[in-house]
């Protein structure tokens, strides 16, 4: 533990890539605290720097060789005192690499191997060299990290799932984050009630492939998410569930059904399908084919009408066509997506996919990409439009940017602004929506708040 006499030091930690590096970032905070480490966001000051990092995309891996760049100096700064750690899927990807390309890091650790941090620390301030630690250890982090103290917001994340054992062509996240690993429902449940006992009201599940998710109940028989999701649902004070990124493959129907007779799960839905052409969606590997998904939609939306999808696109995969980008437009045209998500294919080293015959050329798929946002932000205006008129059930989450305004978000997430006090910042309060802009609404608080301040009905 900390007293008065352990000195104080300042953390930086930056992030990039998915939430499950969010939570990450979070969970290595915890896991310093008691070293003395308090967060700081300003690089010169800090004792310590975690450059969490994403491997997804070529950019975003470039982006942490930049930042390294300027670490540098900030170091040299110092007169040297400043340990700089890599962690996160570029440090899994490229282990000694970053070291040999930037001989000033002193930490290179795998998403696998947070609980070792407080020894890796050591271990740098002993060591001439950088400490390497990209292993996937046999025993499980989560049994090693500290429950979290510090106090949550509305919302929180909350790691359920890890690794793909999916391997899509184009996707190095098998390979960053290992296998499929279900965590046990009963640390799930454990800790769902002490992120609540926290502050939070709202829990997104994080996973991979988070509806890939199994294990033994503690009624002893196996479960899958749409059973997690409904024991969770019981947690005292816990108004609302999300759960992201899921899989079409792994959408089962007691899922399906969930969302149908839990009212605390929320109807919205991220489902990436990436491609609507069944050609291109076969190189992937994704597994199923464009009808498929649209047939899984057809069902989700029978369970919950109200129900607002979100997707991820790639435009200009190895092999695409004209025909095969139409087929995607089409498809899009066909579900209507509340949000997404779309990127340029981008090759990766190690992966299928950058080696196949009849890479895309940068401009076509700049084109591809374009258009395919121009109608994937139509859509999000279009549905954000038909929000207005409505009484929407908000999540109110904090202090707007306004004097006396507050924000929250909808049952849908859309990002809401009204007028009203501060006292309502984690209540469920229904607002009144006046407008649809293109990336959020603005509203007013409907009459009888005070009857309103849970998710679920009373009975
Ligand atoms: N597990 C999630 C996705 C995780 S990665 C799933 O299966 O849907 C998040 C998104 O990044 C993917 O959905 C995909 O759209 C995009 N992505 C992954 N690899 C990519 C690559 N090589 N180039 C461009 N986009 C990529
Ligand atoms: Fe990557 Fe596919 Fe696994 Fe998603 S399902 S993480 S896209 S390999
Ligand atoms: Fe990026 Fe790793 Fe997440 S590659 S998207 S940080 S799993």
């Amino acid at each position: 533990m900390t007293d008065s006499t352990t000195p104080r030091k300042r953390l930086l930690v930056r992030t990039w890539g998915c939430q499950m590096n969010v939570y990450d970032s979070a969970r290595m905070v915890d896991v310093l605290a008691p070293l003395g480490y308090a967060p700081t966001e300003n690089a010169e000051e800090a004792d310590m720097v975690i450059l969490n990092t994403c491997h997804i995309r070529e950019k975003a891996t470039e982006k942490v060789f930049s930042d390294l760049g300027r670490l540098r100096e900030a170091k040299q700064a110092r007169g040297g005192d400043m340990v700089i750690a890599v962690a996160g899927c570029v440090a899994q990807a490229e282990g000694a690499e970053i070291t040999a390309r930037a001989p000033w890091v002193d930490i290179v650790l795998g998403p696998q191997s947070y609980h070792r941090l407080p020894e890796m620390v050591a271990r740098a301030s002993r060591a001439a060299g950088a400490v390497i630690d990209t292993e996937f250890p046999p025993e499980d982090k989560f049994d090693h990290l500290p429950e979290t103290t510090t106090k949550q917001g509305v919302t929180a994340f909350l790691t359920v799932q890890e690794g793909c054992d999916k391997f899509c062509s184009f996707c190095v996240v098998p390979y960053t984050r290992g296998s499929e690993y279900s965590r046990p429902a009963e640390a799930v449940i454990a800790e769902a009630r002490h992120l609540v006992s926290l502050g939070a009201r709202e829990i997104t599940l994080l996973g991979q492939n988070v509806n890939a998710w199994h294990g033994e109940g503690p009624d002893g028989r196996p479960w899958t998410l749409g059973r997690l999701l409904r024991a969770l649902a019981e947690t005292p004070g816990l108004a609302r569930l999300r759960y992201t990124t899921s899989h079409p493959r792994d959408m089962d129907d007691d899922l399906i059904a969930a969302h149908a007779d839990t009212p605390a799960i929320m109807p919205f839905l991220h489902l990436p399908v990436q491609s609507g052409s069944d050609r291109i969606l076969k190189m992937m590997n994704r597994g199923h084919t464009a009808d498929e998904y649209r047939r899984l939609v057809d069902r989700l939306r029978a369970a919950r009408p109200d129900l607002a999808l979100s997707t991820d696109i790639i435009a200009g995969h190895p092999g695409e066509s004209d025909a095969d980008h139409a087929a995607t437009m089409a498809l899009i045209r066909d579900i209507g997506f509340a949000q997404a998500f779309s990127f340029k294919y981008s090759a990766r080293p190690g992966t299928p996919a950058a080696t196949m015959v009849g890479p895309v050329a940068e401009s076509l798929k700049d084109a591809r990409l374009a258009e395919i946002q121009a109608l994937l932000r139509d859509q999000q205006a279009a549905f954000n439009r038909t929000r207005a008129g409505m009484v929407a059930q908000v999540l109110v989450t904090g202090a707007g940017r306004h004097p006396g305004q507050m924000a929250g978000r909808t049952p849908w997430l859309n990002p809401v602004h009204f007028d009203g006090p501060a006292h309502l910042a984690g209540q469920v309060v229904p607002v009144t929506i006046l407008a649809g802009h293109p990336n959020s609404l603005s509203g007013v608080l409907a009459p009888s708040v005070a009857n309103h301040t849970r998710e679920r009905p009373a009975a």
